[in-house]
């Protein structure tokens, strides 16, 4: 749809949701309800609950911008219902969805397309947990749910012990547990749009860890933009983000989160919904590249649809 037809829609911006990032989205789906709002469009919030399907029949929405993080909006499911009611949405399709919120299945993929990603294992609430902590001997390790975002239940671990309490914390979230070789080394994350990369950024939080608050606390992190990385590590980054949003057949906006150790990184995760609040890395990295706020929600609408890879 050209935005000339799109501007004759309306538009529901799904915000909230029933995800533990349910305040994230509310800030994410205010800042484009207002982009949209300013640049001439009808558009209107929805908060995402169980009732989405009656709210968006009874408001007339016809164009659904997904601005939902984590669960039921960032996994495939609300896309799922998008096109059960053919009401063409933004951002990338059911299975890419549901397959980049799996950071298991995610780094399935990657290692499938040759793609730098820290060493793991795989715990599944029920299974035999003294083997798995057997077959842990180097610590630091990282235990994250396999399908949470914003560093909920995420832990760095030092000893076998402190590895059993991470597990535990992380069975709060999940039944699936990824644990991951830690990287010491510097964080960034790049931003893909349309397929196409932007800057690089490199996130320095002030305690040491990209936790919750600091990740949407102003002040609590440092973002260096440009990233102070050598040229050509800068384009290989650029280049396994762009692969690795291909891999996973994401539409419009991803961020891919790398950690970078010398002249080696490894790929996280990728984000298919990213954060667009005042502390977000997305906009920051668009704003580099000379596309404002609006002009971002703009594209990110312009790819709107439905069948979506
Ligand atoms: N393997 C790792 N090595 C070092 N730090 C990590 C590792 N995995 C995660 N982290 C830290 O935890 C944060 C959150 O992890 P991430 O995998 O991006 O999950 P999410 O952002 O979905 O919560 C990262 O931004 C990083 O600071
Ligand atoms: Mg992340």
């Amino acid at each position: 749809m050209t935005r000339q037809e799109l501007k004759k829609k309306k538009i529901g911006v799904l915000m909230g949701g029933m995800s533990a990032e349910r305040e994230v989205s509310l800030r994410t789906g205010k800042a484009v309800l207002g982009a949209l709002l300013e640049a001439g469009f009808l558009a209107v919030s929805i908060d995402a609950g169980r009732d989405l399907a009656n709210r968006l029949a009874t408001e007339g929405i016809e164009v659904a911008f997904i601005a939902l993080h984590g669960r039921f909006g960032e996994d495939g499911t609300v896309q799922g219902l998008l096109e059960m009611l053919g009401v063409p949405y933004t951002g990338s399709g059911v299975m890419s969805s549901s397959m980049a919120m799996d950071k298991v299945t995610t780094k399935k993929i990657l290692l499938h397309h040759e793609l730098p990603t820290p060493a793991f294992k795989v715990f599944r609430r029920g299974e035999d947990l003294d083997r798995l902590l057997d077959g842990c001997r180097h610590f630091p390790l990282v235990v994250k749910p396999a399908r949470e975002g914003s560093t909920i239940g995420i832990s760095i671990v030092r000893s076998r012990e402190e590895l059993a309490v991470g597990i535990g914390a992380a069975l709060e979230h999940d039944e699936l547990i990824l644990i991951e070789d830690f990287i010491q080394g510097a964080e960034v994350t790049v931003g893909v749009l349309a397929g196409e990369p932007l800057p690089i950024i490199q996130v320095v939080p002030k305690g040491g860890f990209y936790d919750y608050h600091a990740k949407y606390t102003a002040g609590q992190t440092e973002y260096l933009l440009p990233a102070p990385l050598e040229g050509a590590l800068q384009q290989r980054l650029q280049q396994v983000a762009v692969e690795a949003y291909r891999a996973l057949g994401c539409d419009g906006a991803a961020r891919i989160d790398f950690m970078v150790r010398e002249r080696e990184f490894y790929c996280l995760e990728v984000n298919t919904i990213p954060g667009m609040t005042e502390t977000s890395l997305l906009p920051k990295a668009a704003r580099h590249a000379g596309i404002s706020f609006t002009e971002l929600v703009l594209r990110i609408l312009d790819g709107v649809g439905l069948r979506k890879s």
